[in-house]
């Protein structure tokens, strides 16, 4: 078991990528604290986790909070007595045209993808650095965005491009700590976000016709793939990583234009 006995805060564990990386992370026997908005959806999620022989615990917590924040930290660190991990995992998408976008707009998406992850990053570091052992890996759920972007996602790709940044500070700032922060990046994965884009779509066939062109392993993300590449980061396999942000798009974002669509598949250039 890769995580035996760690503590795990996972935020946005209601829903979609979070729900995954509770049921993973419980499965690889860690304590896991699972935080969001809805107690009856998280309840759902612990119960499940529960039921197969894993240990977790709801925590309501709005993470765009600072009292929510601390309360999280409080009560997990009374339940548990440590935090080994977080997976700052909560997130709103956004897509409104730049020129249209008004200041609540950045506020609702800094507050939860940026301001959130900031500051439940600094309280769990805080316990991490005074606990015996001291020490723990931070995990940012940030996008290929902080690579490449699309037309209206200013303020989701200011915020998950500021959690790269800040992560870099910490993980420099911390790693004589023991405390590690890394980014994992995803591309287009199977949770309600790509229902949203089928909805948009003339047809689903079209939908995933224009996708399999951008993405060369020519398929969506399965949740427990991402969960799986956090657990790797909040376990003791990847102590050589701190401030890393890896990027897990099946080729997405390595990939130059959509396939190539003239078939000149040898082009002799000595003439
Ligand atoms: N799904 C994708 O294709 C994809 C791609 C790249 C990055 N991401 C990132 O992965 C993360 C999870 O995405 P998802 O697709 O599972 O999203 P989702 O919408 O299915 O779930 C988001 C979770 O965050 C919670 N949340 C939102 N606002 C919150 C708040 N103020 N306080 C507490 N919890 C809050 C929701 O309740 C839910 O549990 C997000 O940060 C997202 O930006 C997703």
């Amino acid at each position: 078991m890769l995580l035996k006995d760690k503590v795990v805060i996972i935020t946005g564990a209601s829903k979609g990528l979070g729900v995954s990386m509770a049921e993973v992370c419980a499965a690889e026997g860690a304590k896991v604290v699972l935080a969001a908005r809805s107690i009856e959806q998280l309840k759902e999620v612990e119960n499940r986790i529960t039921t197969k022989g894993g240990v977790a615990y709801s925590v309501q917590c709005d993470v765009s909070k600072l009292d929510d924040l601390q309360m999280l930290v409080d009560k997990t660190v009374a339940k548990f007595g440590a935090i080994h991990g977080l997976v700052n995992n909560a997130g709103v998408n956004y897509v409104k045209a730049f020129l249209d976008t008004t200041e609540n707009d950045w506020e609702r998406v800094i507050g939860v993808d940026l301001k959130g992850s900031f500051f439940l990053t600094q309280l769990c570091a805080r316990e991490m650095v005074k606990q015996t052992p001291k020490g723990g890996s931070i995990v940012q759920i940030a996008s290929v965005h902080t690579y490449a972007s699309l037309p209206g996602a200013a303020p989701y790709d200011a915020a998950k491009h500021g959690m790269v940044g800040f992560s870099k500070a910490v993980a420099v700032e911390l790693a004589k700590e023991k405390v590690r922060v890394n980014v994992l990046s995803p591309g287009l994965c199977r949770t309600e976000i790509w229902n949203d884009i089928v909805a948009a779509a003339p047809s689903e066939k079209e939908c995933i016709a224009f996708w399999n062109a951008n993405i060369p392993a020519e398929r969506l993300i399965e949740p427990e793939e991402i969960a799986n590449a956090t657990v790797f980061l909040l376990s003791d396999l990847s102590t050589s990583l701190t401030g890393s942000n890896i990027i897990a798009d099946l080729g997405m974002t390595s990939q130059l234009i959509s396939k190539e669509p003239y078939g000149s598949k040898v082009i002799d250039g000595d003439r």
